[in-house]
């Protein structure tokens, strides 16, 4: 059975100070009327598939189930943890889990926080992906590279797998900057989507072989889970003394039995302010506006106003970014700073 795995336990630092630690961006409606964790169960509802297992932070259970029960859907579980340990101990809880149900479950494992504007070609391209995965590959995803971003991982694609797919020749996740533009210069690499079709057997093979002591703390936690209502909570003792990494380090990398399906659906990471300028629909001076905002004489800015009047004159590829507590002014090409001042406050206390 097929296994929708949303990953919804990052804090999305940033898109402060909409998103905040207490309510992170996968849970806000920054590109439509639905949440991004919203927009993303609602895009496997085209699968043919079991009741999505969603991963995240005990702080958010409420959260989700109340987005959950908007939609109408009822998951399979809401996996909750106390504390993060990134994505492959994530991806191990949800497969454990799945795996106790059904030895044969193949998971789709999906971020929370992507905008995808094809929903028919995601869904194609799942369905490529399907039978590799049967035959225990890790399926990557493979998005044509635009810029030299440092935030992604990099796919090199070997020799054909059947029709419209290849072998994963090599994973670079979130390489410096000039190998960045080595990579798209080349032509030869693709953007690693995040998401993964995977057999739950597979990975865990891949993750006992590659990290046996993730592997085995997550077995413990699932040894020592207990629920209530749609909630699991994984002994949260044996969480934390697991080690965290993501699946990209922790597998993907070091893995000899991947592959790629290139995917072309207007797929977007909404990582920082700069995305949703990029992808949110402009004035003819290149602006984009949310909420009470004027604007004269502006270009290239993204202004968001969640509880005041806005008002800018005169300002070129600004974002300006306004709540009841805080705003954000910041220079459009400068956001992936704004990681930055969230440390400096949270050190801050
Ligand atoms: N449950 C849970 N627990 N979810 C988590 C945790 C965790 O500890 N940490 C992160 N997540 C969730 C985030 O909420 C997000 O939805 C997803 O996992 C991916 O994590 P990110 O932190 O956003 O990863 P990234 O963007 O730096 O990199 C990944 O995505 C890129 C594309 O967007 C990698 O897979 C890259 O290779 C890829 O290019
Ligand atoms: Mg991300």
């Amino acid at each position: 059975m097929l296994v929708p795995v949303l990953l919804s336990g990052g804090v999305g630092s940033r898109l402060w100070p909409v998103s905040r630690e207490a309510y992170p961006k996968q849970f806000l409606p920054l590109a439509s009327e639905l949440s991004m964790l919203q927009e993303t169960l609602a895009r496997t509802e085209g699968l043919a598939a079991a009741p999505p297992l969603v991963v995240c932070n005990e702080a958010h259970r409420f959260l989700v189930a109340e987005q959950l029960r908007q939609l109408a859907l009822v998951p399979g579980a809401i996996i909750l943890e106390r504390e993060g340990r990134n994505t492959a101990p994530a991806v191990a809880l949800a497969a454990l889990h799945a795996l106790a149900a059904d030895p044969d479950a193949t998971l789709l494992v999906l971020p929370a926080d992507h905008i995808i504007r094809d929903q028919a070609a995601f869904l194609a391209a799942v369905e490529v992906a399907a039978p590799l995965a049967g035959a225990g590959q890790l399926v990557t995803f493979g998005v044509v590279p635009t810029s030299p971003e440092t935030g992604y991982g990099y796919l090199r694609c070997g020799e054909a797998l059947g029709e419209g797919a290849a072998r994963l020749d090599r994973f670079v996740e979130k390489p410096d900057r000039a190998t960045a533009e080595a990579y798209l210069e080349s032509g030869a690499y693709l953007w690693n989507a995040g998401m993964f079709l995977l057999r739950a057997d597979s990975y865990l093979e891949e993750l006992e072989r590659q990290v046996p002591a993730m592997a085995a703390a997550c077995r413990a936690a699932m040894a020592g889970v207990s629920g209530d209502l749609d909630f699991l909570r994984p002994d949260p003792e044996a969480l934390a003394a697991c080690p965290g990494d993501s699946i990209d380090y922790a597998v993907m990398e070091g893995t000899d039995r991947g592959a790629v399906v290139p995917l072309d659906c207007g797929w977007s990471d909404v990582g920082a302010w700069s995305t949703l300028w990029d992808v949110s629909e402009h004035d003819s001076d290149g602006n984009v506006v949310h909420g009470d905002v004027i604007v004269e004489d502006s270009r290239g800015s993204y202004l968001r106003a969640e509880s005041r009047l806005l008002a800018a004159a005169g300002v070129d590829n600004l974002v300006v970014v306004e709540t009841a507590d805080a705003v954000l002014v910041a220079g459009r090409d400068q956001v992936q700073d704004v990681k930055h001042i969230v440390e400096r406050l949270r050190a801050a206390g």
